[in-house]
């Protein structure tokens, strides 16, 4: 049976959008099962629904987060889904959605992590005069854009780059490799010692 995954948007949705294409087109081995925005203005709910997908929004605005992440974990549950994958979802997760899902959540940033986490990554990266930067996809933990790094990919910064220029290129990095280090860790081609993701021999170069 395909794996499912379930993903979770606050905005555009462009890496929903990757992970959905390359789930119908097989380059993903798995299905989307559920998409949950927490803003009901996020254009990522209209994009899933034009694709026929299970779009689903949860408003969290002036909701305790224990409260709200047992709303969002009681429809990935009822969705029966494997894989939780965070794409532009600007919120923290609880211990208690974190503890439901153990090394089942991913998240994507737009930087080198340990490098500029938080808000506004690549502003930072242009502020702090950086010559290269990226994106990180990573297991999540209860901190902040911190947990153990499944893939990187680097991005140079040119000298006539703005926030928007250099955005669009982390971008289509962004979509890359989340669907790569979904593959891997569906797959279970990997392990984690300390807070490092080992990839078998056959998944590296
Ligand atoms: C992406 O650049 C993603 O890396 C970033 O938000 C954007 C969402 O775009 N996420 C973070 O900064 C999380 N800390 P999208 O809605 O088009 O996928």
């Amino acid at each position: 049976m395909k794996k499912r995954l379930g993903i979770l948007i606050s905005g555009r949705g462009s890496n929903f959008e990757a992970i959905a294409d390359n789930a119908a087109s097989g380059i993903i081995d798995a299905e989307v099962a559920v998409v949950i925005a927490n803003r009901p203005e996020a254009r990522g709910l209209e994009s899933a629904r034009q694709r026929g997908l299970n779009a689903v929004c949860l408003p969290s605005k002036g909701l305790d987060r224990e409260i709200y992440d047992r709303q969002i974990v009681e429809e990935l549950r009822k969705n029966s889904v494997d894989l939780v994958c965070l794409a532009g979802f600007m919120r923290l997760l609880s211990a208690g959605f974190i503890r439901e899902f153990p090394n089942r959540i991913l998240n994507i940033h737009p930087s080198l992590l340990p490098a500029f986490p938080g808000l506004d990554a690549q502003h930072q990266a242009l502020a702090h005069g950086v010559k290269f930067t990226g994106c990180t996809v990573h297991f999540v933990d209860q901190d902040l854009d911190a947990g153990p790094i499944v893939m990187q990919a680097v991005v140079p910064v040119q000298d006539k780059d703005t926030v928007d220029t250099l955005s669009g290129r982390i971008l289509e990095a962004e979509h890359e490799i989340y669907s790569r280090a979904i593959n891997i860790v569906l797959d279970g081609s990997y392990r984690i010692e300390g807070r490092r993701v080992l990839l078998s021999d056959d998944l590296r170069g």
